[in-house]
């Protein structure tokens, strides 16, 4: 490599986790809808590993924490659990244990010299507000979130000065309501779109009552985090274009519009009028929406889509599904993750720095997440025991070039953060895929930095490489 790749001053170089995939469910309060959906069906869970230790962060944090610093971030971003801070969720009370642990994670974090970035909601809902109200279609909990998010920018906003209120809430729509992969696992497009409608409103609402609390007027800024999975069309043709630009409204412009712009897509509501399924809103809640933008925006960008015009006859046996609108297109020649099944495409990071600068503002973004899973890491141990992702190495800094010359081209990208510092708990995955910087040892919870550490620390230090 001939170019040097240095970023922009001050450049965030993190990594990413959540609670409920680092710290185990020691202590918590509630369950959440995976911890109730490990217990009434633990085979649905790779190896049927849960959630309850995963990795042992609620009791490890310090010394897990230490070792981000010694890999050289200088940014840690993980998830409070609504399941563990609040121990009344209809009043948003906290629980002293929740307040203690949360309290000491955030000093720690900043004593270690790393930005905190707090976020709210990483798919955990307490299952019990599915089971009261229906989760995500009830407004009801809407008001619950925001309660929680209250507490939280109460107790820890003197300290926390990035805040997100949802990671990935379009995985939330996809996984509970569409393609079954989150508890309750249903299809049902109608909640689905109510759902999709309900987080945003929940976001809006969520980042209104941290400016009410005075939350900005020393520095704090509030955003979300968005998987933004860019469509791709098969060629240049207009049924395929168009194929292309519905998979954006529905999966990306969904969540990125109303985000940044106050508004939802004009075209993602014509669709859904003429589908006869477009949510419940009010006026009132519409202009709470516009009125209460984000700060800063979270992009995880893990694959791209490719899709192609509909051939393929619409398949209603399973109601509205956002796949009436176009098909998967299956690109011959495409790179892949053979671990994850995901394509490897590290130019979409220069078309979303792109589409972010000429469409959404220029906002200032970051990368939030962005990584490689990999099955049987055990096999690439070196003489001196540590891994030796050379493959990772590689990944990160392809993206990381696509990335460099979006900022050189003028996005206001601050920073990047891999998914995740240490191998963490991936759903129903559990640790099939690890995408670590530092391993665990499951049956010891030995910790042990990969070469992947040593060269993001090398990065960290030069801003760049
Ligand atoms: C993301 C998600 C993370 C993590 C990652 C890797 O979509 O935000 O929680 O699981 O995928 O699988």
């Amino acid at each position: 490599m001939n170019k040097k790749y240095i970023f922009p001053e001050n450049f965030w170089w993190g990594s990413a986790t959540s609670g409920p995939q680092s710290e185990g469910t020691f202590n918590k309060r509630h369950k959440s809808v995976f911890d109730y959906w490990y217990e009434v069906e633990p085979e649905a869970f790779f190896d049927k590993v849960g959630p309850e230790i995963t990795s042992n962060f609620y009791n490890s944090y310090k010394e897990d924490l230490a070792m981000l610093k010694e890999i050289g971030l200088n940014s840690f971003r993980t998830s409070i659990q609504w399941t563990r801070l609040i121990k009344d969720l209809e009043t948003g009370e906290p629980d002293e244990d929740g307040v203690r642990f949360y309290n000491d994670v955030i000093d720690e974090t900043i004593k270690n010299g790393m930005i905190p970035v707090m976020n709210l909601h990483h798919f955990d809902l307490p299952v019990e507000l599915y089971n009261k109200y229906g989760g995500w279609t009830s407004k009801h909990v809407v008001e619950l979130f925001v309660k929680f998010a209250e507490t939280a920018f109460k107790l820890f906003g003197d300290r926390v000065k990035y805040w997100t209120t949802f990671n990935e809430p379009m995985v939330v729509v996809e996984g509970q309501y569409l393609y079954e992969f989150h508890y309750p696992k249903l299809v049902d497009g109608e909640k689905a779109v109510q759902a999709m409608y309900n987080i945003n409103l929940a976001s809006a609402k969520a980042i209104k009552r941290f400016r009410e609390l005075g939350c900005t007027e020393d520095g704090g800024k509030i955003g979300i985090v968005l998987n933004l999975t860019p469509a791709y069309p098969r060629s240049n043709n207009k049924d395929d274009l168009y194929a292309s630009k519905v998979a954006d409204t529905i999966f990306n412009y969904s969540f990125l519009d109303p985000a940044v712009k106050g508004e939802f897509p004009s075209l993602l509501i014509n669709l859904l009028k003429e589908d006869n399924i477009l949510w419940e809103s009010t006026e009132e809640e519409l202009q709470i929406i516009k009125d209460n933008t984000i700060d800063f925006l979270g992009v995880n960008y893990y694959q791209p889509r490719r899709v192609k015009a509909k051939e393929s006859e619409i398949d209603n046996t399973k109601g509205w599904m956002p796949e009436k609108y176009f098909d998967y297109y299956d690109m011959p020649g495409k790179r892949m993750n053979p671990y994850r099944g995901w394509e490897i495409y590290p130019e979409a990071m220069y078309d979303i720095a792109i589409n972010i600068r000429d469409n959404y503002n220029n906002i200032p973004w970051y990368i939030s997440e962005n990584g490689m899973g990999v099955e049987g890491e055990e096999k690439y141990i070196g003489e001196d025991g540590s891994i030796q992702d050379d493959y990772r190495i590689e990944f990160l800094e392809e993206h990381l070039q696509y990335l460099h010359k979006g900022i050189e081209e003028g996005s206001n990208c601050f920073g990047y953060h891999s998914w995740t510092p240490i191998d963490c708990w991936s759903w129903c995955n559990a640790y099939k895929n690890r995408y670590g910087y530092i391993a665990v040892d499951l049956a010891t919870q030995k910790k042990t930095i990969k070469k992947s550490g040593t060269w993001i620390k090398e990065v960290s230090s030069n801003n760049g490489f």
